[in-house]
């Protein structure tokens, strides 16, 4: 039976802008309920009137998801105005321009709050209800660098590999249960990633990278994840030709490790 996400509720995180605002139109295309969860307010309520034009009903939330008490807080409120969460997608991030030796601990923190350990929050609090209901489906925004580190990348590929450690266990110990996971690996997005990207002073990059603007669009990455989650797949990688560095680690290890610091990271 083919999966629906009509009335189904779906709390995206990062839907203010780029791939989550991208999937926020495809869950709304379905006729989901939708949480919508970022920093800016503002941008919030534009996706939310986008999403109800397609058919789905949006509330916006915001949160900032590198404050773990007001990431609980917000979740309680969810949990109680929505009684359930179907699926959650952990996509809000921010990725990282700046090499190991000049990065302060500070900076390799803030991207582990943001990147890894808001998922795990907000995970915790909503997994208790979807057990009891037997389903739930987590959707987590990793990234190639989820499967492979490069330079300019130290934090944030350790955040995207360690989603990788914890979500594969939480599917391990619940998928008998109803709990679902879909491990998204994108490559280049043309979105304001690198725009947001920490650089070693812990300020904004700000600056459209080749590489971004030379990749697929966020439209196209949101239709190949829902193709994904729609038949429950653990993992996807969603990119061009950066995908062959994934199979070269896995299968030609010395041709990866050659090749590894020639990407060009910006
Ligand atoms: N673009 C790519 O090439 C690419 C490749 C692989 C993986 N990814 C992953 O895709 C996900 C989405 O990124 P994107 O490419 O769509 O970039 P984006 O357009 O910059 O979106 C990032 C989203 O995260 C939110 N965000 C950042 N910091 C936050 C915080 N402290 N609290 C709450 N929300 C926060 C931003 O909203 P506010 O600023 O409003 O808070 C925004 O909605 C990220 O996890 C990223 O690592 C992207």
């Amino acid at each position: 039976m083919a999966i629906s996400f009509k009335e189904k509720t779906v709390w995206i995180t990062g839907a203010s802008s780029g791939i989550g605002e991208a999937l926020a139109y495809e869950f709304a295309k379905e006729g989901a309920i939708l949480i919508l969860s970022a920093r800016r307010k503002s941008e919030l309520e534009k996706v939310a009137q986008n999403c109800i034009a397609l058919g789905g009903e949006s509330h916006v939330i915001p949160l900032d998801l590198s404050v773990q008490a007001q990431l609980e807080e917000v979740a309680d409120m969810v949990l109680v105005k929505f009684g359930c969460i179907d699926v959650l997608v952990n996509n809000g991030g921010i990725s990282q321009r700046s090499m190991v030796i000049e990065t302060p601990v500070a900076v390799d923190r803030r991207i582990m709050e943001v990147d890894f350990f808001s998922g795990v929050i907000l995970t915790k609090k909503v997994l208790p209800a979807m057990v009891a209901r037997g389903y739930g489906h987590f959707i987590v925004i990793s990234s190639i660098t989820g499967k492979f580190g490069f330079s300019l990348r130290s934090a944030y590929a350790a955040a995207k590999h360690a989603l990788h450690g914890f979500y594969e266990s939480l599917w391990a110990e619940l998928h008998e249960k109803g709990i679902h996971v879909t491990m998204v690996c994108p490559g280049r997005i043309h979105t304001n990633i690198s725009l947001s990207a920490l650089t070693r002073s812990g300020e904004a990059h700000g600056i459209m990278d080749h590489a971004q603007s030379g990749g697929i669009s966020a439209e196209q990455c949101a239709q190949k994840i829902m193709k994904a989650v729609k038949k429950q797949k653990i993992e996807v990688y969603i990119a061009g030709k950066e995908l062959l560095m994934i199979y070269f680690k896995r299968y030609i290890p010395w041709l990866f490790f050659k090749l590894v610091s020639r990407v060009k990271p910006m």
